[in-house]
């Protein structure tokens, strides 16, 4: 009989039903528009990778959430700080998008960015939103880690957003917000 998936079930312990091609995994999955965010700490230096997988979790207590790819190098420093702040993306920070989704030497070399009030997190100047917060969870699931975070500071600025939709950046047109 199949295990009733509900609090406590454990997916990886169940049987694979399906090969699900990779490369159509993600094609079918790029469908699904999203923001993009920069995940920042600071671990010694400031630290920071672009995340689309960003998504708020619970309203009380505040929680949000992303999954970090087990090689990426920010995630064992992140795990170290035990902080971070998500920089939401303005439409006209595609290039901060790119910068922070691959190598790079420096990424934040002429980078404008202030300490987030409570966790000191780099929050990069022109962001739409900024939250920022403390690592409640570290959850492994397959080739990434669920990292859930206790919010402790929200802020807003305002314009469009930053899309990815199809494997590329794209532009929203859907109007601003303050
Ligand atoms: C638009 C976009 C979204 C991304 N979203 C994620 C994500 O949600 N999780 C993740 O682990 N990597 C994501 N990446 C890839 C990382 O940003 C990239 O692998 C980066 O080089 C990791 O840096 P690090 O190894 O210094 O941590 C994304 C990249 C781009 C361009």
């Amino acid at each position: 009989m199949d295990t009733p998936v509900g609090h406590g079930s454990r997916i990886a312990s169940r049987p694979s039903q399906t090969d699900i091609d990779e490369r159509e995994f993600r094609r079918t999955l790029g469908q699904f528009c999203t923001g993009v965010a920069v995940i920042t700490t600071v671990d010694g230096e400031p630290v920071g990778f672009t995340c689309q997988s960003l998504t708020s979790l619970s309203l009380d207590p505040p929680l949000v959430t992303f999954a970090v790819a087990n090689g990426s190098r920010s995630l064992p420093r992140l795990l170290r700080t035990g902080v971070f702040s998500a920089n939401v993306l303005c439409a006209d920070q595609e290039p901060l998008g790119r910068r922070f989704g691959a190598p790079h030497p420096d990424r934040f070399a002429g980078v404008d960015w202030l300490p987030a009030p409570v966790t000191g997190t780099p929050q990069l100047a022109g962001a739409l939103a900024w939250v920022e917060a403390l690592v409640s969870d570290a959850v492994p699931a397959g080739d990434h880690t669920i990292v859930i975070g206790r919010v402790v500071g929200v802020r807003r600025g305002g314009g469009d957003p930053l899309l990815y939709f199809g494997g590329e950046f794209r532009v929203g047109g859907v109007g601003s917000t303050q």
